[in-house]
């Protein structure tokens, strides 16, 4: 392949967006969905991971959520979540958009987040649709109940469930005005996070994306890496492993007027 653009490119845009999946996660050992370790391959989605699962059975929908919830909470962030959230601190406009829901970029350090698809470390009541944190991997019960008497259930979203109206209105405004976007560890299979490069590019972005394998993004990708992003990243974007090695700041207001 030819040299990487990429490191050049960061250093001249404004506005950075980067858009993850469930590969960015894998190195810390949280499993992705697709491919032949992946949770899909030995879960039914319609049984887990839709509306009507659960009104159907809530307590095997937590059950599996509990699960999920227990082996995250021994998961570290990994090189790669540690990459992107000092690349946060170099450039002048920054957001992540995540499919994922584990919260292992915000506990890498990653502040400007938006989570598409939830955050398994939230419950929302049923009736009230009050959202809290519960960070606690041990849950009271299963499936657990709201003081108000009411079910929760995870604050995620479910197959057939629309996206939370700010998070997508904040990712199509990043991918819009971005001039630079990094797409990592995502299969793009899943809409409308894998049209979200597509519409970058079709607004003039750098497109740059890593995965262990070529993608549907890879055909419009500016340049695609193979491999792991723990082990592609930190060298891709320069950025010494251990994040409290750079520099306090290196980004650049100035190039950017509002
Ligand atoms: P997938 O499991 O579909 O895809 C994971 C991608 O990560 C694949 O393309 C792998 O090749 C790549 N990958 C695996 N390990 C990697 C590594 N170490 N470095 C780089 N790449 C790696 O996960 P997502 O694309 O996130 O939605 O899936 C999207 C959505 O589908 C999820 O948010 C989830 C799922 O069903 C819901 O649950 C609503």
């Amino acid at each position: 392949m030819k040299e990487s653009q990429l490191r050049g490119r960061l250093a001249d845009a404004c506005r950075v967006t980067v858009l993850t999946g469930a590969g960015v996660s894998a190195e810390s050992g949280v499993p992705t969905f697709r491919g032949p370790e992946g949770l899909w391959r030995s879960h039914r989605a319609e049984d887990l991971a839709t509306p009507e699962a659960f009104a159907r059975d809530p307590r095997l929908v937590w059950e599996w959520y509990d699960w999920r919830r227990r082996l995250i909470a021994g998961c570290r962030p990994n090189a790669a979540h540690a990459a992107i959230a000092s690349l946060e601190a170099r450039v002048p406009d920054f957001l992540l958009i995540t499919q994922n829901v584990d919260g292992l970029h915000r506990r890498a350090g990653t502040r400007r987040i938006v989570e598409l698809h939830g955050n398994l470390w939230r419950v929302r009541c049923l009736a009230e649709g009050s959202v809290e944190e519960y960070l606690d991997p041990s849950l009271p019960s299963l499936p657990p109940h709201c003081r108000c008497g009411a079910l929760l259930r995870p604050d995620v979203v479910w197959f057939g469930e629309a996206l939370p109206t700010d998070a997508i209105r904040q990712a199509y405004d990043a991918v819009e005005s971005c001039d630079v976007m990094l797409v990592v560890g995502t299969s793009a299979l899943v809409q409308p996070a894998a049209s979200l490069p597509r519409i970058a590019k079709a607004h003039g972005a750098y497109v740059a994306e890593v995965n262990l394998e070529p993608t549907p993004l890879s055909a419009i990708a500016d340049e695609s890496h193979l491999g792991r992003a723990g082990e592609i990243l930190p060298a891709l974007l320069g950025i010494p492993s251990a994040p409290d090695a750079l520099p306090a700041t290196t980004r650049s207001e100035t190039r950017c007027p509002r």
